[in-house]
């Protein structure tokens, strides 16, 4: 197998999506565009990469790191010049260099390998990827003469009426004789509709030099998409989310509705997960067997292992461990570690906290900065009251401890393993085992005074 490399144009600021954010650092599945293209580059049998950065070059670096190494583009004169950048890396290389966009996010490792193949088989000197679109606009189309021979590329500004008729466009995925690349840029000009040295033109001067240049249809229009506005970007996260659920349905994970599951690419789900419609599951997220999470929930870089179940709640940066449950409608905030076959019912917030095994938080309680052991009883409307206004303080609650309901612990405090807090107790002091502590007014009725009142 001949030498192979790649490279990937990404300098360019990607005007028409009327961003901030450069273009390929746009995400599609919780990924920047261009670490797609790169990530399916390294799966591919590829011995060298190189990636032309311009545009937030720092910050493309660093999403990419030492996948590939660089080459900086200072102006964006088009894809021909992007090229042209890689000469020192890649001039004198040998064998065949693949060539791609990185707002190209839905390309798989197969077809960039089917793709070399297909161009190695056939000594060509270029062989262009290409594919039918079904509205062609904004692409450039490939030109074949009468017996269906490759000609050259014309771009969509520059084209004729019936260039623009074309429905096979160039996807911006190429495979080149390496030495001949180089050879053919040193002619392109910028003598276009867009005042750019386009790469396309090289397919028309190897022609032209009698070189053997062929084209590989990709039947798949899907996976060959480009996006350079937010009505594509939000296509090829359509595109690319219907290919992670199925791949996740494929290994035994339920979807009620995956029209309307939104999971990033990097999530990993296990077997027998039932997964309603309404889910977002975004980031460093792994979700063990045999749980269920219901409609409205949204979870993010968090650890959920084996039967728990999650229904309309908010899980970021956390942990949830065996058999234990979370929702309606409750917010595990960074560093909740939820123990095994704890119960966190309805209208509870969590935030830095380890709850531990059996544990019962049922209703509206706020549990921040703490430390919970086993079996707690956890009453309605508790509240940690973790901060004096400009520190954070920590409590510690023993197990089978009995918190009552609306009680408020003020930290810092300790209550001690099996002691008991009377509902509504405001507490202050640490207890002892066994203890009840009861902080409250004491009760006062008064006979007879009710009918004093107005009501
Ligand atoms: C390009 C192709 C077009 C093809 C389409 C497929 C050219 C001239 N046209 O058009 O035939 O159908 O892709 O998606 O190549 N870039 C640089 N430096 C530059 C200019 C661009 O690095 O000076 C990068 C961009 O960041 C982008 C990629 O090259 O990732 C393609 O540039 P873009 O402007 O999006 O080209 P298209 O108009 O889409
Ligand atoms: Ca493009």
């Amino acid at each position: 197998m001949a030498n192979r490399n790649a490279i990937v144009l990404a300098a360019g600021k990607g005007t028409r999506m009327k961003s901030k954010l450069y273009k390929v650092l746009h995400q599609v599945c919780g990924k920047t565009m261009v670490e797609h293209v790169v990530n399916q580059l390294s799966k591919a049998n590829i011995d060298n990469i190189v990636t032309v950065v311009g545009f937030g070059a720092d910050t493309v670096k660093q999403t990419l790191g030492s996948r590939t190494s660089f080459a900086l583009q200072q102006q964006q004169l088009g894809t021909g010049h992007a090229v042209m950048q890689t000469k020192d890396l890649l001039g004198d290389a040998e064998g065949e260099t693949l060539v791609v966009s990185g707002d190209t996010p839905l390309f798989t490792a197969e077809t960039f390998n089917h793709l070399f193949e297909y161009h190695e088989q056939r000594h060509a000197a270029a062989t262009i990827l290409t594919s039918v679109a079904p509205d062609p606009t904004g692409y450039g189309r490939i030109v074949r003469n009468d017996v269906g021979i490759v000609e050259r590329i014309v771009e969509q500004k520059d084209a004729t009426k019936e260039e623009q008729a074309i429905k096979e466009i160039n996807t911006g995925v190429y495979c080149f004789d390496n030495a001949k690349l180089f050879e053919a840029l040193k002619k392109i000009n910028n003598d276009n509709a867009q005042g750019e040295y386009y790469l396309t033109d090289v397919i028309a001067i190897l022609k032209q030099q009698g070189e053997v240049v062929t084209a590989y249809r990709d039947n798949d229009f899907n996976e060959t998409m480009g996006v350079n506005d937010r009505v594509a970007l939000a296509r090829a996260n359509k595109i690319m989310q219907a290919r992670i659920n199925k791949h996740l349905m494929q290994q035994g994970v339920s979807m009620i509705d995956p029209s309307t599951t939104y999971i990033d690419a990097d999530v990993k789900i296990g077997q027998d997960t039932v997964i309603e419609g309404g889910v977002v599951i975004k980031g460093n997220t792994t979700i063990g067997s045999d749980c269920f999470i219901g409609s409205g929930s949204r979870i993010i870089d968090t650890t959920i292992h084996d039967g728990v179940k999650v229904i309309s709640s908010t899980l970021e940066s956390s942990e949830m461990h065996t058999g234990s449950d979370i929702g309606p409608n409750s917010h595990l905030r960074p560093n909740a570690e939820i123990g095994k076959n704890v119960h966190i019912g309805n209208f509870c917030e969590v935030k830095k906290a380890y709850i531990g095994d059996g544990t019962k938080v049922g209703h509206l309680t706020y549990i921040g900065n703490a430390t919970l052991g086993k079996n707690i009883n956890v009453g309605c409307g508790v509240v940690f009251v973790n901060y004096d206004g400009s520190k954070k303080h920590h409590t510690n609650v023993g197990d089978h401890a009995f918190i009552g309901s609306n009680s408020n612990l003020v930290a810092p405090v300790n209550i001690a393993a099996d002691s008991f807090i009377a509902a509504g107790s405001t507490i202050t002091d640490s207890t002892e085992r066994f203890d009840m502590a009861i902080a409250r007014q004491r009760q006062t009725n008064k006979p007879n005074y009710a009918k004093k009142l107005p009501w």
